[in-house]
């Protein structure tokens, strides 16, 4: 396994549409194992493969760090209810800003194994799941952005801190 470096804010490779998966291969393996380790060392809850330069369809979330979970082709199906909160981004690092999202979400995608499964999930994990399939659409959290993005630092004294997906 490797850390990839993280593409910031600002490369066009995060503002393309990702293809779709047809095929597990060894590369595309050791892509998801190198997105998890990329993600965990930088203590983020979520990355996308564009995020590390590559234009597929593919994203890594753990919002408790014991619970890995790999999405190729997520589709979100259901969306439910709202929730409003600080929302960062790895390729953004040390910002967040303010956006809304269902609190509710349901998603069919493609474990590694290329096995279909479908996933209901709330709060961080359901706005993890829509920050990171917007990923693969060419989109970042910041058109969503209620207000201005503030620096994390600042934010400490109101809150425990914000994830970064
Ligand atoms: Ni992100």
């Amino acid at each position: 396994m490797a850390i990839r470096t993280i593409r910031e804010y600002g490369d066009e490779v995060l503002e393309k549409p990702c293809k779709v998966v047809k095929l597990m291969t060894p590369g595309l393996s050791v892509l998801i194992d190198d997105m998890f380790e990329t993600m965990y060392e930088a203590n983020g809850v979520g990355l996308a493969a564009p995020q590390v330069g590559v234009l597929k369809r593919v994203c890594v979330i753990d919002v408790t760090g014991e619970d890995p979970y790999v999405f190729i082709n997520p589709e979100i199906l259901e969306t439910d209810g709202e929730q409003e909160g600080y929302e960062g981004c790895l390729s953004l690092p040390g910002k967040s800003g303010i956006v809304k999202r269902p609190n509710h979400v349901k998603v069919r995608a493609l474990d590694r194994r290329m096995q279909p499964f479908e996933l209901e999930a709330d709060e961080l994990l359901a706005r993890a799941i829509c920050h990171e399939t917007d990923h693969l659409d060419g989109k970042m959290y910041v058109e969503l952005v209620e207000g201005e993005l503030v620096n994390n630092e600042d934010l400490e004294k109101e809150q425990e801190g914000t994830e970064e997906s």
